[in-house]
């Protein structure tokens, strides 16, 4: 969608991975608090987003939407306010149907209403969900009449459309959404993690800046996914251009979720300007190898282990697209380590697990920092 945002994939945090219906306002505020002070904030996520659950069960007698008053005592502008004081930005959640998942009141035939009452508290970002009462229109009348309604108010406002890939989105998504979801809901396992990643397959022609195909919000330090699990999801989720939102508690994570989290170098991948999506170019059963083309020349490769035992996982420069160089650059975006290739591309990886580089043609190279966004980088 060209509204000037989401130019690079959006990141931010959304509350539902972790706490589900049991949202309110302080958990919103110490979510901003925490997300400066882990430094997620300085590694480039910006949207600290309410999901489901936000309102009363009706409408007013004037038809607008409410905050449930014991959850939001303050109300959302209010909560907008604090969170802008952060240097950050406030989302929200409704439905493209008469009710929301969890059976609140939603927007479909309200569009105008709810994104003019959305504006005027200050909300940035709009997660667009798929439940309720269609009435009879199908996904792309209903998620474009709410894309007129976000662009009516004036107001710059990420537009996330959540609609489990149904009819296709991604090939209707780009000129209506920052992002469209292209599965069903993700859960903090391995085996949801990898079936949501085959269904990526094929996709990545339909993203590029503004606009971006959305496997699902991070797992990474939610339930019993592992550090190893972890890092391979975030790995893979980067390289998908997937936007970045964390479903973790971040108040209380620990310190190797928030190192995940905030890995610059598998970051700058995610963020890289070029804004093509990585794809699969290898699999053999349990090993994959999945590479993204960076806009600076270098490939990112990440070396996929969905087995249970440590396996080698090879690949070589040909094959994830570089010319032929006598000498390559790996720097193993995990250990933080550069070595040099002239062509193999391997690792031991260990079960449920990957590997991520950036291999660079001639030699070894100095890392060097991304290239600044010309657009507007997500905010
Ligand atoms: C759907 C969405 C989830 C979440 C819930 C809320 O299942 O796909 O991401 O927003 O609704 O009820």
């Amino acid at each position: 969608l060209e509204n000037g945002l989401a130019r690079t994939p959006q990141m931010g945090w959304n509350d539902w991975n972790s706490f589900f219906c049991n949202v309110n306002e302080s958990l919103i505020r110490q979510s901003a608090d925490a997300m400066v002070s882990s430094g997620m904030a300085a590694a480039g996520y910006r949207y600290v987003n309410i999901d489901d659950c936000w309102s009363t069960k009706s409408r007013s007698s004037s038809g607008d939407l409410v905050a449930d008053p014991q959850k939001f005592p303050s109300g959302i502008k209010a909560l907008a306010d604090y969170v802008h004081g952060k240097g950050l930005k406030l989302g929200i959640y409704s439905s493209a149907g008469t009710t929301t998942c969890a059976g609140y009141p939603a927007s479909l035939g309200n569009e105008r209403r709810d994104a003019a009452l959305w504006a005027s508290w200050g909300i940035d970002y709009l997660k667009y969900d798929n439940c309720g009462d269609h009435l009879g229109q199908n996904g792309q009348q209903r998620y474009t009449a709410m894309r007129d309604a976000l662009a009516a108010t004036g107001r710059p406002i990420v537009y996330s459309l959540c609609n489990w890939g149904q009819e296709s989105v991604w090939t209707w998504g780009m000129p209506v959404g920052n992002s469209w979801r292209t599965t069903g809901d993700i859960a903090s396992n391995w085996n949801s993690i990898t079936g949501i990643l085959d269904q990526q397959v094929g996709l990545e022609a339909y993203s590029g800046p503004g606009g971006w195909n959305d496997p699902d919000m991070l797992e990474v330090g939610v339930g019993s996914l592992t550090g190893t699990e972890g890092r391979a999801h975030f790995s893979l989720w980067s390289l998908l251009n997937a936007p970045l939102i964390a479903g973790n508690d971040i108040r209380t994570m620990s310190a190797d979720t928030r190192t995940i989290l905030t890995n610059t170098e598998v970051i700058a991948v995610n963020q890289d300007w070029g804004g093509r999506q990585g794809n699969k170019i290898s699999d053999n059963g349990n090993l994959e190898v999945w590479r993204k083309p960076m806009s600076n020349g270098s490939v990112a490769v990440v070396l996929l282990n969905r087995g249970t035992s440590t396996s080698t996982v090879s690949t070589s420069a040909s094959a994830v697209g570089l010319g032929s160089a006598s000498s390559y650059s790996v720097r193993d975006l995990w250990a933080h380590t550069t070595s040099s290739s002239t062509g193999t591309i391997s690792a031991s990886v260990p079960g449920h697990g990957a590997a991520m580089y950036i291999v660079t043609g001639g030699g070894i190279v100095t890392p060097t920092p991304t290239p600044t966004p010309t657009g507007t980088s997500a905010i």
